[in-house]
């Protein structure tokens, strides 16, 4: 996409869609509108038209309302996202360095064992599962259908048209919620010390919590951190082997690690796009935008603008200086949650595996999932 990117850049930066939204690809204007308060999360504010139409099956006639912090404004989000942060802190999640290590180094096992093997499914698919789960406090029951449901609702992060597949969206929706609705009642009886025990605690001390809430708040927690780590680490892996002067760079200075994790984030971004919905008439780059339209952020385009990253963005550079200035983790008060826990998992994960693997190198071709917004590596093959 980043050739497309690059000429909207420079041609259209500030483009309207057929379908009524607006595409916003400039680093400059996609950072002020993730951070302006004006701009709305929540998709029931859209004017009626196509978008409001491809939207509805969020927004109305459901039997559940999923109203998580990303999809909420202040002050309601102001609340859950104080709530949520109780619980999720930077402590409890430095505390995880030991067991994500551990479950790196049992798929590194197993990869060695082998000799080959794809990286995405035997390694950036299973890891970031496996920590929330823990860190949730999952039960150990079959999460194959949980799964299968998480990867249906997903699909409303990328374009819809189809009417089944909205169907098919929102049915998965009730389906998922009767689910964990289910698993918050087991965790009830059998509390730990984890975070959904904090959070039922923290209702149950009559912290202002519906029980809406906080299914929505577990399920975001559930979802938020996989696909995007997936990329994080896959996208990553993709990028080092295909630049070998990179994968040995970092071999030689194992404290590149932390920069080359911005890198990589900047570089083939997990996310290429977020939303904000205008309530006001609201300018952009001397364009003025009518109430109840939606704005895309395309953080994909930000992190390769030219304006910002200079010439060479388009070079994977993991010592590059401007590299953090990247919009992944989006930026404002929605500024992404885990980033503390993605990034650590994304550490763990390259330090070991390229101290690990020597010799590691690409035995095929990297294929693409065909997503536009979680766009990310589906086959990473190697032989170690
Ligand atoms: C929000 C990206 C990992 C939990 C966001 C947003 C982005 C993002 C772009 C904000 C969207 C917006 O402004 O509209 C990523 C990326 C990740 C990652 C690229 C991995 C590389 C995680 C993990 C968790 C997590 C591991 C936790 C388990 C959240 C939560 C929010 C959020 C709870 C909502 C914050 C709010 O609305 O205030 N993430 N994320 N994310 N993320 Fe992440």
């Amino acid at each position: 996409p980043y050739d497309h990117y690059r000429d909207l850049r420079n041609t259209d930066p500030v483009q309207e869609h057929p379908m009524g939204f607006w595409f916003v690809t400039r680093h400059a204007d996609v950072s002020a509108i993730l951070r302006d308060n004006r701009l709305s999360v929540a998709d029931r504010n859209l004017a009626d038209g196509p978008m409001r139409e491809q939207y509805q099956h969020l927004i109305a006639d459901q039997e559940v309302k999923l109203t998580s912090m990303i999809d909420s404004d202040p002050p309601d989000h102001t609340r859950l996202r104080a709530l949520v942060g109780k619980v999720f802190t930077a402590r409890a999640i430095a505390g995880l360095e030991s067991m994500v290590t551990k479950l790196v180094d049992d798929s590194l096992d197993r990869i060695a064992d082998a000799g080959s093997a794809n990286l995405i499914d035997a390694f950036a698919f299973p890891l970031p599962f496996a920590v929330i789960g823990k860190m949730l406090g999952m039960p150990d029951s079959d999460p194959t259908r949980l799964r299968e449901l998480v990867e249906t609702l997903i699909m409303s992060l990328e374009p819809v048209t189809d009417p089944e597949v909205m169907k098919a969206i929102a049915q998965c929706e009730v389906e998922l919620c009767g689910m964990v609705k289910e698993i918050i009642t087991w965790k009830r009886n059998n509390p730990a010390d984890d975070l959904m025990t904090g959070l039922i605690q923290a209702e149950e001390n009559g912290d202002l919590l519906s029980d809406d809430e906080l299914v929505a708040q577990i399920l975001l927690l559930y979802m938020a951190g996989h696909h995007t780590t997936v990329n994080l680490i896959g996208n990553g892996m993709a990028a080092l082997l295909r630049h070998p002067d990179q994968l040995a760079l970092l071999r030689s200075n194992p404290d590149l690690v932390g920069n080359a994790i911005e890198e990589f984030l900047r570089y083939d971004s997990p996310i290429h796009q977020t939303r904000r919905i205008t309530l006001t008439p609201y300018n952009i780059g001397g364009i003025e935008i009518p109430v109840g339209t939606m704005i895309i952020g395309c953080i994909g385009s930000a992190n390769r603008d030219e304006r910002m990253f200079g010439p060479d963005t388009d070079v994977l550079r993991i010592d590059r200086e401007l590299a953090r200035q990247h919009l992944s983790f989006s930026a404002g008060v929605h500024y992404c949650l885990g980033s503390a826990l993605a990034r650590l998992e994304g550490r763990v994960a390259f330090n070991r595996l390229v101290a690990r693997f020597p010799k590691m190198a690409l035995s095929g071709p990297v294929r693409w999932n065909g997503r536009m917004n979680l766009r990310g590596a589906a086959d990473v093959p190697v032989t170690v």
